[in-house]
């Protein structure tokens, strides 16, 4: 049986890339739907920040949330964002490490978004930021993969690869040794298709119908979500899975915990030519 922790959102400092819109903006008005002091939207165009602070300001209040324009994938940028989030709150505890895109036809640019701008949340936020500055005895932070960082995809192969590689990060930097070191808990998400302007412009390569037509057929079988059914289970991880752990929340069904088999215990192994 799982140990959950308990983690009180009420009065923490958040910090959400790709904030601005779409999910982000949904997990940053849940965090101060929770009580959270401040959040910050790390995100790129400052003309969609302003209205996403102008919602915040009608829904919570003034000085709930600042903009910052910030690419994830340019570490002096992304750890702006971190200084701007203690000069305006004092205190820096929860990340969300949130920006992506869902782009196979950009794939070097879907790598550098999705990839190392997780890398650089993660220098950023548990080896330096979130120790020194969090408020109370433990920071979080939030990576999020997906349902493609555990399955298969045909019509995405490299948008895979880089939520397989969210999912490595998270149970690597979620591991004890790291956890002990920084007192900062290390948790993933594996969304499935939610609806968003993410998944709406999903592109494949640009090789006209060779791509399209495996698309078609793997979009037939997706089990599709509200960002209204998932992002309460998304609030429950920050604040009670343990370091370490991925949640899989697909088809508006309740999250689970999606665990990858341990090569150790595999029963049954299939030994090449027997
Ligand atoms: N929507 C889904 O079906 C779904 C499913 C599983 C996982 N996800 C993941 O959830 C995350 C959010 O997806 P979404 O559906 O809200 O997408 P979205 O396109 O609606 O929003 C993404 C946000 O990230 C921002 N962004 C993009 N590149 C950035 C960069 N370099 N630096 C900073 N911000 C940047 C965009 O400006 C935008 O505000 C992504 O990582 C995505 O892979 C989404």
């Amino acid at each position: 049986m799982l140990k959950m922790v308990h983690f009180e959102i009420s009065g923490k400092v958040g910090l959400v890339t790709g904030g601005a819109s779409g999910l982000g903006l949904y997990y940053a008005k849940a965090l101060l739907g929770k009580g959270a002091k401040g959040v910050t939207l790390a995100d790129l165009d400052p003309k969609v920040g302003q209205q996403a602070l102008a919602e915040i300001e009608k829904e919570f209040g003034e000085n709930k949330a600042v903009f910052v324009k910030c690419d994830v994938t340019d570490y002096n940028q992304f750890e702006d964002a971190f200084k701007e989030t203690i000069k305006a709150f004092g205190n820096i505890d929860i990340l969300i490490n949130n920006a992506g895109i869902m782009n196979d036809s950009v794939w070097d640019k879907e790598v550098d978004i999705n990839v190392k701008g997780v890398i650089n949340g993660m220098l950023l936020g548990l080896d330096n930021y979130i120790p020194k500055h969090k408020s109370g005895a433990e920071g979080v932070i939030l990576n999020v993969s997906s349902t493609a960082g555990v399955g298969k995809y045909g019509c995405l192969p490299v948008y895979v690869a880089t939520k397989f590689a969210v999912h490595g990060l998270t149970l690597s930097w979620g591991l004890p040794s790291h956890y002990e070191r920084t007192k900062v808990r290390v948790v993933g998400i594996c969304p499935g298709p939610t609806d968003t302007p993410l998944i709406r412009d999903m592109a494949c390569r640009n090789l006209g119908d060779a791509y399209e037509k495996i698309r078609q057929e793997e979009v037939k079988v997706m089990k599709s979500q509200t960002p209204e059914q998932m992002v309460p289970d998304v609030m429950r991880v920050i604040e009670t899975a343990p370091c370490g752990t991925m949640w899989l929340m697909e088809g508006g069904e309740p999250a689970y915990q999606y665990e990858m088999v341990d090569r150790f215990e595999m029963e049954n192994k299939k030994y090449l030519g027997k």
